[in-house]
């Protein structure tokens, strides 16, 4: 984490140096005032008090620019380190694999590129100046109070021990606490985003009270936490100024004595030891509190060190050449299982090989492995064994960026931004002339609607696509992807929600507008896969069957079910 600061190193530089002047100006105070109180007050020498008073005034006033500048100058150098690793971080977290994401979870990476950043970047603010202060505050507050009186030091440093032993006793028992706040947080942000983005299916269970009660006792418990930490360090103050009150009680017993005998101490000079001693004091406890939160940060600094560690699961080939006319796949031998679910496979030998320009589709039974078969075609996931080859290459081998050009994916579950409906489509391909999108929008029978929208294709769309509806979102979500014009093309159950003479007519215009683009469709509807040049019939995560309409009617008995339940439906 260092390497963010590096950059700043002579902002972090600057910081301390202001910071100098203004805690020495802090420091030659009190000696003024023992000076006014002893030579002007007690003498009354009125010219002394005023020529004092005013450079008293004037160290003040540099003191004061010094600071402005130390805070500046720390407000630099934190802001934009925190600007750099959350720009880091957000790229990290872009790039983590589906797998990576699953495991950490997006309620916990939210707080991290949130709250933990801010608990890091505060730390750097106060360790470039507060360090710094309360160092040389410490240092010359006792070199100060040694000039007064080499008695009036000792009662400081023998009062140190006692200092630290509480500052350390109080940080260690906060310490874990720190940690399980930051794990609270994570909670309650994984509540919060299941609950904002699920708010629909909520309200349709009338769940609200169920998942108010599992917000409030999250929040209840993060509560505690805080209540616990916040508790710990309330009596860390009191602790302290019991300690500091018994210094100055000692000052003024041994400054009283001194006087009384004429040691050769004043009054004005008791005045500055009490302050001088106030001030090491503090020092120590602002020192306590640098510690708390660099505690706070450590917990955080480590969160986010998780992340940024990530090493890449899915890692990058180099092959990055081009078939002229490619988009042949082949999956040989294939098994897979999901990392996190222990052996259990979803695909178990899958061998089949889909040829350049052929329309293959997937059928087969909810969570027999459709999505997870085709997932691995732009490794979304690796194979578990086996391979899957793309125009006779391993897609391990290949640039993943390159890879991922090639293939154009329809996830089941259409994501669209909220921006308008022409940047949607848009995204799949950045220059896109309005021509190209008004056709691609054609294509996936998405053009009728978007122009009877208020403001065509500049209709805005909400958060989650949660102003179209479920036909409009996939035939939104299917234009994206035409146009990308990728070699490859993957339908993940995409047109479930259109009416068939919809769903006949985007094939119909697909096979005429893309020959020569491999297509996978994966369905439920017989309607939507009859048309294709093969049909694989998929169970329990194996190929059972693979052929024509007619050929599968006749030798898979699945797939006659299947046809035979959807006709008597019809
Ligand atoms: N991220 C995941 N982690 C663990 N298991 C998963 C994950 N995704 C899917 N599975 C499991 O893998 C199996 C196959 O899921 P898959 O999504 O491939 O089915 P599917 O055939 O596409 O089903 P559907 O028709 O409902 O979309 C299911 O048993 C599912 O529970
Ligand atoms: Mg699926």
């Amino acid at each position: 984490m260092m390497s963010y600061l590096k950059k700043y190193w002579y902002w972090c530089l600057l910081a301390p140096v202001f910071m100098m002047g203004e805690i020495t100006m802090d420091l030659l105070q009190p000696d003024f005032m023992a000076n006014i109180v002893d030579n002007g007050v007690l003498k009354h020498n009125m010219p002394l008090i005023l020529s004092m008073g005013l450079r008293m005034i004037l160290l003040v006033m540099f003191g004061g620019v010094c600071g402005f500048l130390s805070g500046w100058a720390s407000n630099i150098a934190g802001q934009n380190f925190g600007n750099d690793l959350r720009k880091d971080l957000f790229s990290k977290i872009m790039n983590l694999s589906f797998q990576q994401t699953d495991k950490i979870s997006t309620g916990s990476l939210v707080t991290r590129l949130s709250n933990d950043v801010t608990q890091v970047q505060n730390m750097v603010m106060l360790a470039v100046r507060g360090l710094v202060r309360s160092s040389i505050m410490f240092i010359g507050g006792i070199f100060m109070l040694y000039m007064q009186s080499p008695k009036f030091a000792l009662i400081a440093i023998l009062a140190l021990p006692f200092v630290i032993l509480s500052v350390w006793f109080f940080m260690r028992k906060a310490s874990p606490m720190f940690t399980a706040v930051q794990q609270k947080i994570d909670g309650i942000n994984n509540i919060m985003q299941e609950n904002i983005a699920g708010a629909r299916v909520v309200k349709a269970y009338v769940k609200e009270d169920y998942e108010l009660g599992r917000f409030e006792s999250a929040n209840g418990e993060l509560c505690d936490v805080n209540l616990r930490v916040q508790s710990l360090l309330a009596f860390m103050g009191p602790c302290m100024n019991i300690i500091l009150n018994l210094c100055v009680v000692a000052i003024i017993l041994i400054g009283g004595i001194t006087v009384k005998n004429n040691g050769g101490i004043t009054t004005g000079e008791i005045m500055a030891a009490i302050t001088y001693i106030a001030m090491i004091l503090m020092s120590v406890m602002f020192m306590a509190n640098i510690f708390q939160t660099f505690t706070r940060a450590k917990a955080s600094a480590e969160r986010i060190n998780e992340v940024l560690s990530c090493g890449h699961i899915i890692r990058s080939g180099d092959v990055s050449e081009s078939h002229s006319q490619g988009g042949e796949i082949e999956f040989r031998n294939v098994c897979f299982a999901y990392p996190d679910s222990g052996k259990r496979s979803v695909l178990e030998n899958i061998n089949l090989k889909i040829h350049s320009g052929e329309t293959l589709a997937i059928l087969g039974a909810t969570g027999s492995g459709k999505s997870t078969l085709v997932n691995l075609i732009p490794r979304f996931y690796d194979v578990t064994s086996g391979e899957v080859l793309l125009d006779g290459i391993n897609v391990k081998e290949y640039d993943l960026k390159h890879l991922r050009d090639k293939i154009s994916i329809v996830l089941q579950k259409a994501e669209l931004y909220s921006r308008s409906i022409e940047e949607n489509i848009k995204w799949g391909k950045k220059d896109a002339t309005p021509w190209e999108i008004k056709e691609a929008a054609q294509i996936a029978q998405a053009d009728n609607f978007i122009c009877a929208a208020p403001n065509g294709y500049y209709t805005p769309v909400s958060e989650g696509g949660h102003s179209l509806s479920g036909g409009q979102k996939q035939r939104i979500s299917i234009a994206r992807a035409l146009l990308k014009k990728a070699e490859i093309l993957i339908f993940d159950d995409s047109t479930s929600a259109l009416d068939l003479k919809t769903e006949a007519n985007l094939y119909k215009a697909l096979n005429e507008k893309f020959p020569e683009t491999t297509k996978i469709i994966i369905a439920q509807r017989i309607a939507s896969v009859r048309g294709a040049d093969r049909i694989v019939v998929m169970d329990n995560g194996k190929i059972t069957a693979c052929g024509t309409h007619d050929e599968l009617l006749e030798t898979s008995e699945i797939y006659k079910d299947i046809y035979y339940s959807q006709l008597k439906k019809e």
